[in-house]
């Protein structure tokens, strides 16, 4: 793409992964990153970064068009894509331990948060991540999505949406590899991270397991930089390990 503006993107940039990322990415200062976020405060630390653009999205279908088209005007070239956006626990809903607590409003806002949200990105994004030259997507997806890897049971929701979130991935890998077999498509599982998400659960966590938030960037950061296209999804950890399905 000729005079493009290579961008790093980090969509759900108030997160304690994708917070650590941006700052770890302005450090590094190799290119300027684009940070997406629903509110303002989460944006408001990076302003004094003048290699971060802010965009506040609520992430309705207008939004992201909107997004899409903006990126798409400043002939934005996506370098580094990664959409980090979910939810284990909310208002009235916890993760559940059997079957009898399945609740309907519950599994809704999991599924649109953990599974719809980030398709519904790629979906505004694909435009520009087929004309990108080599694009790196990591979606965060977990280990718990895994199917094959589910000993213990429980966290049907937030399973279940991670592992729908794989299906759906898997299909926009197989996508993508048409339309630019340059690009990489992860379902990232970053660790167990000490943020927000994981921290009503940290008690029955080995605290030397527990990663901080720019110990999870960094590999990221990593596996990321290491991954090479081969037009297929990768379900991969934070080691740069295969997760099975
Ligand atoms: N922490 C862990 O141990 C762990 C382990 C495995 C997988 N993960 C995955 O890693 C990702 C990042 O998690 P984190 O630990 O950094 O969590 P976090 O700090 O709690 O961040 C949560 C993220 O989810 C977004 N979000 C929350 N509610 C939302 C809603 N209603 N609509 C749209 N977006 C919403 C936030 O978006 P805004 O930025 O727009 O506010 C934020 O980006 C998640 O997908 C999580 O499932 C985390």
């Amino acid at each position: 793409m000729t005079g493009s503006q290579k961008r790093d993107v980090v969509v759900g940039a108030g997160s304690g992964i994708g917070c650590a990322l941006i700052h770890r990415w302005i450090d590094s200062a190799a290119r300027p990153v684009v940070a997406i976020a629903r509110s303002p405060s989460s944006l408001e630390h990076f302003e004094p970064f003048d290699l971060v653009e802010t965009r506040v999205c609520d992430y309705s279908d207008e939004a992201l068009a909107s997004l899409a088209e903006g990126l798409r005007d400043d002939n934005v070239a996506i370098e580094r894509l990664v959409i980090c956006n979910g939810v284990l626990q909310g208002e009235g809903y916890r993760p559940e331990r059997a079957v009898n607590q399945l609740d309907a409003h519950a599994m809704h806002r999991v599924f649109e948060v953990n599974t719809f949200l980030p398709m519904r990105v790629l979906a505004a994004l694909t435009p520009l991540l087929k004309r990108s030259e080599a694009p790196r997507i990591a979606v965060l997806s977990a280990r718990v999505g895994s199917i094959g890897d589910n000993r213990r049971g429980g966290w049907y929701t937030y399973r279940g949406s991670k592992a729908a979130l794989n299906m759906m991935l898997k299909c926009a890998a197989l996508e993508l590899r048409r339309l630019n077999p340059s690009a990489k498509v992860l379902a990232y599982h970053p660790g167990t991270v000490d943020t927000p998400l994981s921290e009503p659960f940290q008690g029955s966590v080995d605290p030397s397991t527990l990663l901080s938030p720019e110990r999870a960037a960094e590999a990221l950061d990593k596996v990321l930089a290491e991954t090479e296209p081969d037009g297929e999804l990768s379900y991969l950890d934070w080691r740069g390990d295969v997760i099975p399905w």
